[in-house]
């Protein structure tokens, strides 16, 4: 992982506006996210805004660093995509599985969290389990780029823009015509989203996979 990654992702969670980043692909996306995001409860606080830092062994070797979405754009995220207790949903990085959790217990959805770090993916397990949910999703440690992602019906991203535009081939072979895929604070590039929201100085895009892909989205 760079450092330059780790910053980037830093710098969204705090919402900066307009910060210059050394890599200058996602500046577009960093201008798009308002001002700082409410944090208010320690699992919603990003690894830069605590002395402890979020599970992060250095021995994984991850496209994205640990910063968990918080919970209000979770919340924002599922509505957007619509889900329901007919969908199953991907969370493609998952973290501590909130999103797949969220979707499982307030929507009823079925779901999906992979994550590369092992850490993670049995923190997911536990608090799914806690949530009285682990009959409905389940958690695996798997690289993303690898995962069979045939199943879903909704995708949820909280990657960073390089991250996105190199699984959009993947995400339009992959996923049937119709399925919904929501990222947290990056575009994919050329691929205009069907809906754009904020919350809470958050940036949140909304595709929905064409029946027919077009040539110039397949690289
Ligand atoms: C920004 S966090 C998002 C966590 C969660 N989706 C959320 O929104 O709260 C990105 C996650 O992707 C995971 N990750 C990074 N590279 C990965 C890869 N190649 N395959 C699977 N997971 C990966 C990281 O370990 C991290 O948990």
């Amino acid at each position: 992982m760079r450092l330059n990654q780790v910053f980037m992702l830093i710098v969204a969670s705090a919402g900066i506006v307009g910060m210059g980043v050394a890599s200058c692909q996602p500046q577009r996306a960093f201008d798009t996210e308002a001002t700082a995001p409410a944090q208010t409860s320690p699992a919603q606080t990003s690894p830069a805004q605590t002395s402890q830092p979020a599970s992060q062994p250095q021995a994984v070797d991850r496209d994205v660093p640990y910063v968990p979405t918080p919970e209000s754009v979770v919340a924002e995220m599922l509505r957007v995509a619509n889900v329901s207790q007919n969908d199953v949903i991907y969370d493609l990085g998952s973290g501590d599985g909130r999103i797949v959790i969220t979707a499982a217990q307030e929507y009823g959805a079925r779901g999906m969290g992979v994550d590369i770090d092992p850490a993670l993916v049995q923190q997911a397990n536990d608090r799914a389990r806690q949530a009285g949910v682990s009959d409905r999703v389940q958690f695996v440690q798997q690289d993303l780029f690898e995962t069979d992602i045939s199943e879903a019906t909704v995708v949820t991203l909280y990657l960073l823009p390089d991250v996105n535009l190199r699984l959009r081939p993947k995400l339009l072979e992959e996923l049937r015509p119709g399925t919904r895929i929501v990222s947290h604070s990056f575009d994919m590039g050329d691929w205009e989203p069907e809906q754009v929201t904020q919350v809470d100085g958050r940036t949140i895009y909304y595709w929905v996979v064409p029946e027919e892909i077009p040539a110039s989205l397949r690289s």
